[in-house]
């Protein structure tokens, strides 16, 4: 390949580059990993309307959310252990959104701490939250993001217990695996000899940075996924969204609702936001894809709350789909990663260009000079 084009281009540009283990944590969903490929097909079904002599000589991809400009209507999603992908990736990324004028969102298990990030940029990242068992360890957390001044608290709620992925597995994570497959899997890291020096040598320390002090020893990316599984609390419940609206003071978006009457009960609990989501596929397998329940979320509370969604958002053409079904604005989780897996914060950079260019020529084919103009009526039916 002489040059990436588009967002499957980064993909393969990560593979080469990462060791396999990586790859299919990154690229990977649960169990027959049936959600994770609906949330794409889903998307590609959808025709969009040719529309023509239009004057769409001036394009503007800009949206107004929870009081931020964006330049497009995209944020980077939490993806945690994204500092495994590339060296302090959370990093590279805050900076190539703040690049592109977009929020990032650093998760809960991100390697790079909040602090981290807060000096490496200007304008406002966004925090995840997950709902970790010690609730002194979440009251922390939330004071420290509120002190780097985060933009917006999204709290997700799709993992109260973490899916299975056959991949992980079979790839050993998190068990014990006889020596010859172990040897098999050395040689496989040392034929990326580029990731190793990145990340190993120069992405150090590669932990949990915001829960330093919380893990202890976790050496290895299967014992800080063994980690979450026994930090993370399953008894989480509504009652727990209030007590977060009680303490956090900015945007409040709660990420991970596939239902209509999640979503109006998310809307009466004080979320200012919530994000359409089945966590890429990584969760429960059987779900529905995204895009598919955000029309009847939207329909059910979009004129209380700001309905955002993800899963599967690869290309404008995608964006555009989403707007037209409601979603205020797309997170794209592996799309940044494979970006930033290729070729760091530039490859962020690039591949959130790429999208700009793509969601810019859809709109002028759609006729859409501007992101108020798309809506259920460029779905060609
Ligand atoms: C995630 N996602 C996620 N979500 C979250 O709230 N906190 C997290 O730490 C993570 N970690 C994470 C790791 C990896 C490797 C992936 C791929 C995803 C889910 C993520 O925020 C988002 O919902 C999905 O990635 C969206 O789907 P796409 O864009 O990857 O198809």
């Amino acid at each position: 390949m002489l040059a990436p084009a588009s967002v499957s281009d980064y993909r393969e540009l990560a593979k080469r580059r990462l060791p396999q283990l990586m790859f299919d944590y990154l690229d990977g969903g649960a169990f027959e990993e049936a959600t994770l490929q609906a949330n794409r097909l889903d998307l590609q079904k959808l025709s969009l309307k040719q529309k023509v002599l239009r004057d769409v000589s001036s394009l503007d991809t800009s949206v107004t959310l929870f009081g931020q400009k964006m330049e497009l209507p995209l944020i980077l999603a939490p993806v945690g252990f994204a500092g495994m992908m590339a060296r302090r990736a959370e990093v590279q990324a805050a900076k190539a959104a703040q690049t592109v004028g977009i929020p990032f969102t650093l998760s809960t298990v991100g390697i790079c701490p909040i602090e981290e990030v807060r000096r490496a940029v200007t304008t406002p990242f966004w925090f995840q939250l997950y709902m970790m068992r010690d609730r002194g360890v979440v009251r922390e957390i939330l004071s420290r993001a509120q002190a780097a001044q985060c933009g917006a608290l999204v709290f997700t709620v799709d993992l109260p217990v973490l899916g299975t992925r056959y991949r992980d597995i079979r790839n050993g994570m998190g068990v014990k695996l006889p020596l010859f497959s172990r040897l098999r899997m050395a040689a496989n890291f040392a034929s990326r000899p580029s990731w190793i020096y990145d990340v190993g040598v120069k992405g150090q320390p590669l932990t949990f940075g915001n829960l330093a002090g919380v893990v202890q020893d976790a050496k290895s990316l299967g014992a800080l996924l063994h980690w979450t599984t026994t930090a993370l609390d399953p008894s989480v419940t509504w009652k727990d969204l209030e007590w977060i609206r009680s303490i956090w003071k900015g945007p409040l978006i709660l990420k991970g609702v596939l239902d209509a009457d999640d979503a109006k009960e998310a809307a009466a609990t004080g979320a200012d936001g919530l994000v359409v989501s089945n966590h890429g596929g990584r969760q429960l397998d059987a779900a529905r894809s995204s895009i598919s329940m955000l029309p009847r979320i939207v329909d059910a509370v979009g004129d209380r709350t700001v309905v955002l969604m993800d899963g599967g958002i690869r290309s404008g053409q995608d964006v555009t789909r989403a707007l037209a079904l409601g979603a205020r604005a797309c997170l794209i989780g592996r799309a940044w990663v494979y970006g930033v897996a290729a070729k760091g914060e530039a490859g962020v950079v690039s591949v959130l260009e790429t999208m700009k260019r793509e969601l810019r020529t859809s709109m002028a084919l759609i006729g859409a000079s501007r992101i108020g103009d798309i809506n259920r009526a460029v779905i060609e039916s």
